[in-house]
């Protein structure tokens, strides 16, 4: 099987407001980490020796949790880096009719996405729920918690520290503030509508 394959940089991301250049060609740098990573465990587990395989120690056991750490890397990253680069003006649209349906309003859920990034250790996610029919905010810890099955994330807030330490220190509020002025909601729009036929 061919590997997977980075998604190029944008050099949009050059250019956006609050957050620089070098946190994102450095935070970029991070990403293709977790590609190269990904495909090195999914080759690295295909080949290896099953036969000792158990829940308390194992090769096996640590290589399939860090595949699910490297593919929430590849994974998050992607929407992350794909939706910003837009001046955060909110879009008329599916997503932002089912913000006001599951939301109440635009500005309650941009203040609940805010709380989850500030309750996150890493990762705070706007997500559709194809079994609840609802969008959601969920939070996240690692790459790979705690995703919710049938739910697909659509924004994707990172606020581990690489994120924003360079840029703003420990204030994570204004990091949050900035990617929110930077996100591209047409960009969350299309993927809504991919998402939610
Ligand atoms: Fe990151």
């Amino acid at each position: 099987m061919a590997d997977y394959q980075a998604q190029p940089y944008d050099e949009k991301l050059d250019k956006l407001t609050g957050i620089s250049k070098e946190t994102n060609r450095a935070h970029y740098g991070l990403y293709e980490k977790y590609v190269a990573q990904y495909n090195r465990a999914t080759k690295d587990l295909k080949e290896a020796d099953k036969s000792d395989a158990n829940q308390i120690y194992s090769w096996y056991r640590s290589a399939a949790v860090d595949l699910t750490f490297a593919i929430g890397g590849v994974k998050n990253h992607e929407i992350y880096f794909g939706h910003l680069g837009g001046d955060g003006s909110p879009v008329d649209g599916g997503f932002q009719k089912q913000v006001a349906k599951d939301f109440g309003s635009w500005d309650d859920y941009v203040a609940d996405l805010k709380a989850a990034g500030m309750a996150a250790r890493g990762w705070a996610w706007t997500a559709w729920d194809d079994d609840f029919g609802k969008l959601m905010n969920v939070v996240g810890d690692a790459q790979n918690t705690f995703p919710v099955w049938n739910a697909h994330p659509v924004v994707a807030l990172d606020v581990y520290e690489h994120a924003y330490m360079a840029d703003f220190s420990t204030a994570r509020p204004k990091y949050i503030d900035a990617f929110l002025a930077n996100l591209d909601w047409s960009v969350v729009e299309e993927s809504f509508k991919k998402i939610h036929a």
